[in-house]
């Protein structure tokens, strides 16, 4: 048989065994090695499970606020941190709910709080207060918060706060790896907030970066097995980027092919859960956020909350950062068949 038949027959079983439910170690590895026209159609099976579940395909738009820059941790691939020497800030009370009115205003209705992981008890009890007020002038936004590890007692004052849904992402699922990346913390410990996230009530989400320095095709499959184990009702993915003034600054960007094909997998395991297309996508290769609604993504992240004379200090992946724009989902969202 020739090579190239052998392989497309190879790819076929591939994805008729993923259709069927089957979510070995080889078949995974397999579909993330996809390419061409083999990738095209393990994106069409990604979309065929989106739209059988979201079958009005709509995506979730959502206003992030970047409500602090001050953190505890010290990831190698970030450029914050204890490690590093920035300029702090916190934005207080009044000048949030600006904020928020001019998002409420704009017909969005949710908002997502990110901060460095600050584990400072006024901080928590500042953020606390916010998704209070919040709630109180506008009890139809919907609040997710991504604010790290934190203690059971905090996570149970922001859920009582009215905090809805927490991102905690994994980042990977290889305990070493882990404590390479993050030196100053355990996925155990990851994973043990993710399962208190869960008890205290919020809806949670968790996901991986593809392409960590000394991240194998092994450790992707084992990231996209533990996501499905955990059965959470949202995930997500990106591709990793060398941010600038991070210990891995000088490394390779992760492989956006790879990073597509996660997600694609991610939607195939996950059909009903919402996965955002991330601005790291765009980022590492054109049209990548396009691509990442292509391949199964129904969410998306506008960076219309944070004000401009901030958003520098909150150089996450990078000082050059891709902060999409309602103009840009607008087209891409249309361009997908999707509406907004
Ligand atoms: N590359 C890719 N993803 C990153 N994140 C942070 N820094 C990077 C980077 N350099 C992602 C992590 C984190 C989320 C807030 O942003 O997955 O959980």
């Amino acid at each position: 048989m020739p090579i190239a038949m052998k392989n497309a027959t190879t790819a076929d079983e591939v994805l008729a065994a993923l259709r069927a439910g089957d979510f070995s170690h080889e078949a995974l590895r397999a579909a993330l090695l996809m390419r061409g026209g083999e990738q095209e159609k393990l994106f069409e099976l990604a979309r065929e499970c989106r739209d059988r579940c979201f079958p009005d395909k709509r995506v979730e738009v959502r206003s992030v606020i970047e409500i602090s820059n001050i953190c505890r941790q010290g990831c190698r691939y970030c450029n914050m941190g204890r490690k590093r020497d920035y300029e702090h800030y916190i934005i207080q009370l009044p000048a949030f709910m600006k904020l928020v009115e001019h998002i409420y205003r704009s017909g969005r209705r949710v908002l997502l709080l990110q901060s460095g992981e600050n584990s400072a008890q006024s901080f928590v009890e500042h953020v606390a207060l916010c998704v209070e007020e919040v709630k109180k002038r506008y009890p139809d936004m919907l609040v997710i918060l991504c604010l790290g590890n934190l203690s059971r007692t905090q996570y149970h004052r922001l859920r009582q706060a009215g905090g809805d849904r927490y991102i905690l992402k994994f980042e990977t699922s290889n305990p070493e790896l882990y404590s390479h990346i993050k030196p100053f913390d355990k996925l155990d410990r990851r994973l043990t907030c993710l399962q208190w996230i869960t008890e205290e009530g919020f809806t949670a989400s968790t996901g991986n970066i593809v392409g960590l320095p000394g991240q194998t095709l092994d450790d992707i499959v084992e990231d996209l097995l533990l996501i499905k184990k955990l059965k959470l009702s949202m995930m997500s993915c990106s591709p990793f980027i060398p941010a600038e003034n991070s210990e891995f600054g000088d490394q390779p960007m992760g492989d956006l092919d790879t990073a597509l094909n996660t997600m694609a997998l991610l939607r195939i395991m996950n059909p009903h859960t919402l996965m955002p297309t991330t601005s790291a996508l765009e980022k590492v290769g054109h049209d990548g956020q396009y691509r990442g609604l292509m391949a199964g993504a129904n969410t998306v992240t506008i960076h219309d909350g944070t004000p401009e004379d901030l958003k520098q200090l909150f150089p996450i992946y990078s000082v050059s950062r891709v902060r999409p724009t309602q103009e840009h989902f607008e087209e891409i969202v249309h361009r997908a068949g999707l509406k907004m």
